[in-house]
């Protein structure tokens, strides 16, 4: 007799199968079901490891032009774009919401701003630098589209995109492959970033960046504008030898993130832990932002060479820590059925390459947009496009802090249809209850509309906000 989850996973294998995923897809998620299944949560104690410190900085890096020329000449950049953007609501690539009007009010989504970022990289080192985007089975038609009006970016034959694997999402209750009549595809998910490994295996994408004379892979999100083309960063990371290397920033007193990395004791090699690999009793020591001082911003550096090799060694089976993921099985209905998602983070591989390093860099290349309170505040005039197409901070970015009402990209589109409030002069802005904002509206201080009278309020055009409401 079969118990419950033995049934879940062959339903769930025998669904791949049927819809043609790749066998090494296949195995990857039956190891991850297992581990799942086992409640495997593989702590890493306080005790059996050491934070990172003195880490070298961007910032201190001193660079002969012509050699940090010479090393983005042999680098690539590869953006993850496989995610749905579900924490917005959303079911489809966050990388083609729009972010910025550029001044003759063109309106740039976060392709367009990556893809004039590396034109702009190009033109001012005379680097080659293909731009190759990890899609998924939802994301990949809108932005290869997207992409069709750009006939400058393909490098020499090299593909534009390649694309993950997917698998089934389960249901909560029964670790059974849920079913969804209503959209059938939306019985299916991306596997987390960690499926980069996998899914450039599969598409012999590192084979041909090599062949084609490229070296080095820069990797990151494309919700984050900050990761611009860096050419010192690749001359350090050149020079470095590593084979591996990933982008950390400081902590300020506001960022209580889980996931870090650390030093493994027994062999002094950086791995990866995840809040849900903290002991509880190791919980506040690794909050503890004088202790553990870097947070990981998921910008990576590999060389392909080494990458080539471990993907080739092991199938593109990396052996990552699972991350259970708890959603709606329609990520815009949040009443429908709850699922779980078997994820992985790219990040993790970090225990992989022996020699892996990290380097310390500044807050701007780190612009991440997890919730719409995150693209208000890069929608506004806290920042500016520069020429080269990077987004600056002006000033100390405010916290904004937006009621549950905002959180999908669709209700918060609604509600600033003039565009964002300016929040130059602002602290920061905290909106409770539903508000809809007019035209040139301004916040001040420390900013905050308290909720409105009658369920929902409008700031008219033209109101200031401060920290006693509307003036
Ligand atoms: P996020 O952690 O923000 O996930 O991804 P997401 O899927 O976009 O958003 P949520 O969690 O559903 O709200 C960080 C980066 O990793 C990419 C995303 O496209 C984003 O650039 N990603 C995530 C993938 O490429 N594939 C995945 O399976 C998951």
């Amino acid at each position: 007799m079969l118990r419950m989850s033995d049934r879940g996973l062959e339903l769930a294998r025998d669904k791949m199968q049927d819809a043609g995923v790749a066998p090494a897809a296949v195995d990857v998620f039956s190891r991850f079901y297992r581990l799942l299944e086992e409640g495997a949560s593989g702590l890493v104690r306080e005790d059996d490891v050491d934070p990172l410190t003195d880490l070298p900085r961007h910032a201190d890096l001193e660079v002969e032009p012509g050699r940090a020329a010479e090393a983005l000449s042999k680098t690539a950049i590869i953006k993850l774009n496989g995610g749905l953007g579900t924490s917005m609501g959303m079911d489809r690539a966050k990388s083609l919401l729009e972010v910025r009007r550029t001044a003759d009010g063109e309106a740039l989504s976060f392709l367009d701003v990556i893809v004039r970022q590396v034109r702009a990289a190009r033109e001012r080192t005379g680097a080659r630098l293909p731009l190759v985007l990890m899609n998924s089975f939802r994301t990949q038609d809108d932005t290869l589209a997207a992409l069709a009006g750009y006939d400058d970016l393909a490098v020499d034959g090299l593909p534009l995109d390649f694309l993950q694997n997917r698998e089934p999402k389960l249901r909560a209750d029964t670790l059974e492959p849920v079913e969804w009549p209503a959209d059938p595809s939306l019985e299916w998910c991306p596997p987390g970033h960690g499926d980069l490994y996998p899914a450039l295996h599969a598409g012999g994408v590192v084979r041909a960046l090599l062949d084609a004379g490229f070296r080095y892979a820069c990797v990151s999100n494309s919700d984050n504008l900050g990761a611009a083309p860096d050419a010192d960063l690749a001359a350090w990371f050149a020079d470095s030898g590593a084979p591996y290397a990933a982008e950390m920033c400081l902590k300020t007193p506001a960022d209580v993130k889980g996931g870090q990395l650390v030093v493994r004791r027994s062999d002094g090699r950086i791995i990866q832990r995840e809040t849900a690999q903290t002991h509880p009793d190791d919980m506040d020591v690794s909050l503890d932002p004088t202790r553990h001082r870097y947070f990981h911003t998921n910008n990576l550096w590999f060389d392909l060479e080494a990458l080539a090799a471990e993907l080739e060694r092991t199938g593109g089976v990396l052996e990552l820590p699972l991350i259970r993921n708890t959603k709606t099985v329609d990520p815009t209905d949040p009443e429908s059925p709850e699922v779980v998602q078997i994820e992985s983070a790219m990040g993790a591989a970090v225990a992989v390459f022996e020699g892996a390093t990290a380097i310390e860099v500044g807050r701007e290349r780190f612009l991440p947009v997890k919730k719409t309170s995150d693209l208000l505040l890069l929608r506004s005039d806290v920042y500016e496009l520069t020429d080269d197409f990077r987004l600056v901070a002006r000033t100390d970015a405010p916290l904004v802090q937006l009621s549950g009402t905002y959180k999908t990209i669709s209700a918060f589109d609604a509600r600033f249809p003039s565009g964002p409030p300016s929040l130059r002069g602002a602290s920061g802005l905290r909106v409770d209850g539903d508000w809809t904002f007019g035209a040139d509206v301004t916040a001040r201080g420390d900013a905050v509309l308290p909720e409105p009278d009658g369920g929902a309020g409008s700031v008219p055009d033209g109101a200031t906000i401060t920290g006693s409401g509307l003036d």
